[in-house]
């Protein structure tokens, strides 16, 4: 899969609907991951379902969507965008993620995003992608019943990320996307409860940022695929990181929140200053240049 630049959209920060989509593609973004839409409709958790820390954002959102059958519309709108569509998906078992693969691939989608790794949802989440076997099954099944690269999400809240993510490799994934949400808590003092209604949320922006560089170098000293940098992206720089960690690509999410959504096309410029200065010409000379 070719991209004009190496930034991509996260799933699940304004990419419900078709027309935060399009404002995103307009502003300069590589590619885009859809929110993770499931095989019938979910509401999510009520309110309070985000809130902003010193460091970060914390959300259990309970992954609301409309259903795979009505995303379709939303897909259809996007025909038109030129860059790259990622389908992201979730689902409680095979069957669930296969027909939501292929789904996905009838509706026109350019990859498909298996999300293995939401912290807070009962039974979509961490269940199925915390288990290397599970995870192998998945992603052949799905790599059987379609003709579209997948990319494979992953938790960080796992005792052996590596072992999750050569599971993903063995069954033929495309590439790695590391990580989700780190599993977080926020407790308000005076009403002495959680402020999340659910309780436990899903940690992300700056502070998950060296937890995600972590992962990525851990997994790229252990497997060949491409793998996808995420967690904590807001600047040139930490891309940059994630290059050297050895990422091919990044995607950003809370980086919206901090920056506006011209935050695309900021860490592209200053991912091209920054080569300027260091005398690189091509991002290769870059990705996992800590492993040499
Ligand atoms: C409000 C919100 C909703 C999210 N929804 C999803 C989702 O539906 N599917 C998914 O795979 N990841 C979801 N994520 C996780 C992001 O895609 C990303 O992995 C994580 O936020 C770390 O990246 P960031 O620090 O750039 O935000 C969500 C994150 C946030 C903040």
């Amino acid at each position: 899969m070719k991209l004009n630049n190496p930034t991509i959209l996260a799933s699940g920060i304004m990419d419900e609907d078709a027309g935060s989509m399009v404002r995103i593609v307009d502003s300069g973004v590589g590619a885009i991951v859809t929110k993770s839409i499931g095989l019938t409709a979910r509401e999510g958790y009520p309110n309070p379902t985000l809130i902003e820390l010193d460091y970060g954002i914390l959300n259990a959102m309970g992954l609301p969507n409309p259903g795979i059958e009505d995303y379709n519309k939303e897909i259809k709108k996007l025909k038109n965008s030129n860059i790259p569509i990622i389908g992201s998906v979730y689902g409680k078992d095979i069957n669930e993620f296969v027909k939501l693969g292929q789904k996905m691939q009838k509706y026109g989608v350019d990859a498909i995003e298996l999300n293995l790794s939401c912290p807070h949802a009962k039974g979509y989440g961490l269940e199925v992608g915390a288990d290397p076997h599970l995870v192998n099954e998945i992603t052949a099944k799905v790599k059987e019943a379609t003709e579209i690269p997948i990319f494979v999400k992953l938790s960080p809240n796992v005792t052996n990320i590596v072992e999750i993510a050569k599971a993903a490799e063995n069954a033929r994934a495309d590439a790695i996307v590391a990580i989700n949400t780190v599993k977080a808590m926020k407790i308000d003092l005076d009403v002495k409860m959680p402020i999340l209604s659910n309780a436990i949320g899903g940690y992300s922006g700056k502070a998950i940022k060296p937890i995600g560089i972590r992962c990525v170098y851990e997994i790229a000293k252990s497997i060949d695929i491409p793998i996808i940098g995420v967690g904590g992206v807001t600047t040139g720089e930490d891309a940059i990181e994630y290059f050297m960690a050895g990422a091919s690509a990044v995607q950003i999410g809370s980086g919206i929140y901090y920056r506006g959504i011209n935050v695309f096309k900021k860490v592209c410029l200053e991912i091209e200053t920054w080569m300027k200065n260091h005398n690189y010409k091509h991002l290769s000379e870059i990705i996992g240049v800590v492993h040499t």
